[in-house]
């Protein structure tokens, strides 16, 4: 297992709007790909890492909403995800670790049904509503290179934009601050 960079936008956009490619055989490759993206989101740390975001352009995504205090966590592991059925809508202030410190509120479908490949190869269903049914259609947009910028508004997006600049330009100042001391 490792910890790997985090790509960002804008920096990385072209990797982050790229339509991810399944995955034919999870094979040890791909656990190896699944246990770093664990690994990465948990030392974020954060609820979802998808594998564009640590620059792998397959359709392999890792999600844990449980309570950060509460010991074991609930990861669940969605490689090849498919949504086969939404309803009702919900309206949750999302954050997403390749746009650090920018957090906006985004409308989604309340419930979702996914089918997914696990991290041994079987095939399974998840019923999820609220904040797991909002990660996993922030984490499959990721894998079809839909970034939580383009779920918004023209005129919020606009606003979100101007402030991730804000935040990173005042990232930038921080980290210089740090290097000369
Ligand atoms: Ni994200």
């Amino acid at each position: 297992m490792a910890i790997r960079d985090i790509l960002l936008y804008p920096e990385h956009s072209d990797v982050l709007t790229t339509e991810c490619d399944p995955v034919e055989t999870v094979d040890d490759e791909v656990r190896q790909l699944v246990d770093d993206l664990a690994e990465t989101m948990y030392d974020a740390p954060g609820i979802g890492l998808a594998a564009p975001q640590i620059g792998v352009t397959k359709r392999v995504t890792v999600i844990d909403v449980s309570d950060p205090e509460q010991p074991g966590g609930d990861l669940h592991v969605l490689i090849n995800p498919e949504i086969l059925e939404t309803s009702g809508t919900i309206t949750w202030e999302e954050g997403c670790l390749s746009f650090p410190g920018l957090y906006q509120e985004v409308e989604r479908s309340e419930n979702v049904t996914v089918r997914a490949t696990d991290r041994d190869g079987e095939r399974y269903e998840l019923e999820a509503e609220g904040i797991l049914a909002v990660a996993i259609q922030h984490e499959v947009d990721h894998l079809d290179g839909i970034l939580f910028l383009e779920r918004m508004s023209r005129l919020k997006r606009r606003l979100a934009r101007k402030d991730y600049k804000k935040i990173r330009a005042r990232m930038a100042e921080e980290t210089n601050e740090d290097v000369e001391a």
